[in-house]
């Protein structure tokens, strides 16, 4: 008889249950793949009275997750409960000390703390791993660190939260505004308790984040992550930038230039017809770009029970298997610091503005974007009321500095009604 690999499971929720059912549903598949047994041994959540619609009969059970992580019967602590801070990093930690191997789904711990963590583990000749951490059941962890490994990867790109996608292609197929598809989003259970880490783009930021270590090999910088969420879209622009063959999305971007290692989540314009443009609903996608690759596009389920279960069972099998990889791809000691860059890389910009009615206000836009080096690539303008006209423009490449410097000039031109708005369009 093979040693059972034997897992302590803290968090019993979507997550976790998802892991449990799993286990017992190919207890003999999984012991025919990885060649020994994968045993849950003890279980940690708030409440052991709450019933949660599985068996957890044959399980110790652990008021603390951090006297969880250190049971002498348990290899692999798994950590599905949340947080950065709290008992998820205790336990994390306890887990290290203890020389078990860990399993998390927790992006926020690892944006966080990764590296800090990342070092315990290597000192204590343990592994942390995270696929479920990022974009859900999308295996993008191993595509990067294993399947990539040979590519100086040049770009991470992605839709990697889908509650924002789910509410902006709501926006655009009903019709509705930020507000309503917001308090429905709510109201249907897609949110996280604190809507805020979905719509401020910073559940999507840690993602990007974790990705952005493993490309580049620096070490994880969430602060350095230029994160504006879903908030201020409007269904006016949704509407104008698809007049233009755009969708707007919730976009990670992550590169290294010479001004160093940009990371942005942010809301962009992409050609509705990209991959990324057709991206409907709840679903993520990642794509991924290495200097021998060239593109790949990876899309699945970014949530759910199933699917981070399903990433979580994937690093579960590789520890299982013996595979031993490091957290970031390489030695932690080897990531480099990062060194965020000030400025993002050029790009075309959508520019709306209400412009009024009179000769020559046209004219004076179009002088105000020369002095500031803008040059226009398209321009479309038409709907006028009694006084004025929404007018659209896309720039040819050009700084975010340059085109503030733009509109700060338009506020002089006493044409203008109202703020304008721009948003960056990625190529992708
Ligand atoms: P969840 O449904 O809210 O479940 C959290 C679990 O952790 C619950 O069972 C809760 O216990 C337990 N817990 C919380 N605080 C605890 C404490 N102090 N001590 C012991 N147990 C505690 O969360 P989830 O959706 O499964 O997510 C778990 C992790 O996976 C999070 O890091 C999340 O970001 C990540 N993740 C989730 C998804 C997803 O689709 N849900 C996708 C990717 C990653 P009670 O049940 O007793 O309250
Ligand atoms: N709130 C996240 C999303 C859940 O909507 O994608 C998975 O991280």
């Amino acid at each position: 008889m093979t040693t059972p690999l034997r897992l302590g499971i803290a968090g019993l929720g979507t997550v976790g249950v998802g892991i449990v059912r799993i286990v017992q549903k190919h207890g003999d598949l999984l012991a025919a793949r990885a060649g020994r047994p994968i045993e849950i041994v003890a279980v940690s959540a708030r409440s052991k009275s709450k019933n949660r619609d599985v068996d957890l009969s044959g399980y110790a059970w652990e008021d603390d997750p951090v006297s969880l992580a250190a049971r002498a019967d348990i290899d692999v602590f798994v950590e599905v409960m949340g947080g950065h801070e709290g008992p998820a990093k205790d336990a994390t930690e306890a887990a290290i000390a203890a020389g078990k191997d860990v399993v998390s789904a927790n992006k926020a711990l690892l944006a966080v703390h990764g590296q800090a963590l990342a070092e315990a583990a290597e000192d204590a000749g343990r592994v942390i791993r995270f696929e479920a951490a990022v974009a859900g059941g999308i295996p993008v962890v191993k595509a990067l660190t294993e399947g990539l490994a040979g590519n100086d990867i040049t770009r991470v790109m992605g839709v990697m939260n889908g509650s924002c996608n789910y509410i902006l292609t709501r926006m655009q197929d009903a019709g509705l505004s930020y507000e309503a598809v917001f308090d429905e989003a709510n109201q249907l259970g897609y949110l996280e308790a604190d809507p805020e880490l979905d719509v401020g783009g910073i559940d999507a930021g840690h993602k990007l984040a974790l990705l952005s270590s493993i490309a580049f090999g620096t070490q994880v910088d969430f602060d350095g992550v230029e994160l504006e969420g879903i908030g201020s879209v409007t269904i006016e622009d949704i509407n104008q930038a698809a007049d233009m063959g755009y969708k707007i999305k919730l976009l990670g971007v992550a590169q290294l230039t010479g001004r160093g290692l940009e990371q942005r989540m942010s809301p962009c314009l992409v050609p509705d017809t990209s991959p990324l443009g057709q991206l409907e609903g709840g679903t993520n996608m990642v794509v991924l770009e290495g200097d021998a690759v060239n593109q790949i596009v990876l899309r699945g389920p970014g949530a759910g029970e199933g699917p981070t279960a399903s990433a979580v069972m994937g690093d579960v099998m590789d520890i299982a298997r013996g595979f031993r990889i490091s957290t970031f791809g390489q030695p932690a000691g080897t990531l480099r610091k990062a060194r965020p860059a000030r400025a993002a890389v050029p790009a075309p910009y959508y520019l709306r503005m209400q412009l009024l009615d009179k000769p020559g206000a046209l004219a004076k836009i179009a002088h105000a974007l020369g002095e500031a080096g803008i040059s226009i690539d398209r321009m479309r303008q038409y709907g006028h009321d009694d006084t004025s006209a929404p007018v659209l423009i896309v720039t040819h490449k050009t700084t975010r500095s340059a085109l503030d410097e733009a509109i700060a000039a338009f506020g002089s031109t006493g044409v203008v009604a109202g703020d304008p708005v721009a948003i960056r369009i990625e190529a992708v």
